[in-house]
């Protein structure tokens, strides 16, 4: 890693993280330095009890143009495999805990694309772009296109852009349902920072629990996933927070979370 350039940038204020994806090359490719840094600095986050949300942004230009192509291109499959490209540390960003905001302006191409699916929020500026091109290099999705696109767009426009390798835009994102809401370029880090700082307003474990929970009706069926719901909703009583979220309601005042 280059020390006067971190591919990764954070800045921690007020219960929110926003953490930048900085690569020299301003397409972002996802180096494995890159990701690296980006799992590092997602574990410091979800191990600092003062933030409770982060925003992952790019550059103006990309979100994150893919895998780095040029460090795939001399692997064989058994260097593919051993090395477990593309597989090696995305179940930890996966397995972040906390919210996780992508704000999204330019390309999200590729493992870029696949980088914002794994992200549970993802907004994006007018100027975004979404696609899995990768048929287009002769490749198939690695990290999540085939999978995470369907649920999240339906089968015939995750077919088409894996099958075409064309992307599509912010606007046709948010009508798909890929992203839930588009804001003008210059307000992007903006919106998703007050976005994020609205999630932080409260109970940290509350809001790990409901990450979880809406994590559980991706992996299950309905039935599993209620019963796991309701788990939650009973545990939730166990927590001084839902007394005090019950009772500022009831006496008309601000609650005071303790994250308890
Ligand atoms: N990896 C490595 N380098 C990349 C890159 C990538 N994903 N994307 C762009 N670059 C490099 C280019 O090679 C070029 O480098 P040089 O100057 O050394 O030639 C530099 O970034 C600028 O790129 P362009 O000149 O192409 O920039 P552009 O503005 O004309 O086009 C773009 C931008 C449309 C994003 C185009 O660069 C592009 O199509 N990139 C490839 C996108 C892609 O195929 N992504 C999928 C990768 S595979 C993958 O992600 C697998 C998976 O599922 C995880």
């Amino acid at each position: 890693m280059n020390d006067r350039h971190p591919p990764v940038r954070a800045v921690y204020e007020d219960r929110v993280a926003v953490v930048t994806l900085a690569s020299e090359n301003p397409l972002n490719p996802l180096a494995d330095d890159l990701v690296d840094a980006l799992v590092a600095e997602l574990r410091r986050i979800d191990a600092d009890p003062a933030i409770r949300a982060t925003v992952l942004t790019g550059s103006s230009k990309a979100f994150a143009a893919g895998a780095d192509v040029k460090a795939m291109a001399p692997l064989d499959y058994a260097a593919a495999f051993r090395q477990d490209v593309i597989g090696r540390n995305w179940d930890a960003i996966r397995a972040h805990r906390k919210p996780l905001i992508a704000a999204v302006r330019g390309y999200a191409l590729g493992g870029g694309c696949e980088l914002a699916m794994l992200c549970d929020v993802v907004i994006a500026a007018e100027d975004a772009r979404f696609g899995q091109p990768e048929v287009v290099l002769g490749i198939v999705p690695g990290a999540g296109g085939t999978q995470r696109l369907p649920r999240a767009v339906g089968k015939s426009l995750a077919m088409q852009m894996c099958l075409t390798g064309t992307s599509i835009s912010a606007a046709d994102a948010l009508a798909a349902g890929l992203v839930s809401q588009v804001v003008p370029t210059d307000r992007l880090l903006a919106e998703a920072t007050r976005l994020a700082r609205s999630m932080a307003a409260h109970s940290l474990p509350v809001l790990l629990a409901i990450k979880e929970a809406v994590n559980r009706s991706f992996e299950s069926s309905l039935s599993e996933g209620l019963l796991f719901e309701r788990r939650q909703f009973h545990a939730g009583f166990a927590l001084k927070d839902q007394k005090e979220g019950i009772a500022a309601f009831r006496e008309r005042r601000d609650p005071a979370f303790a994250d308890e």
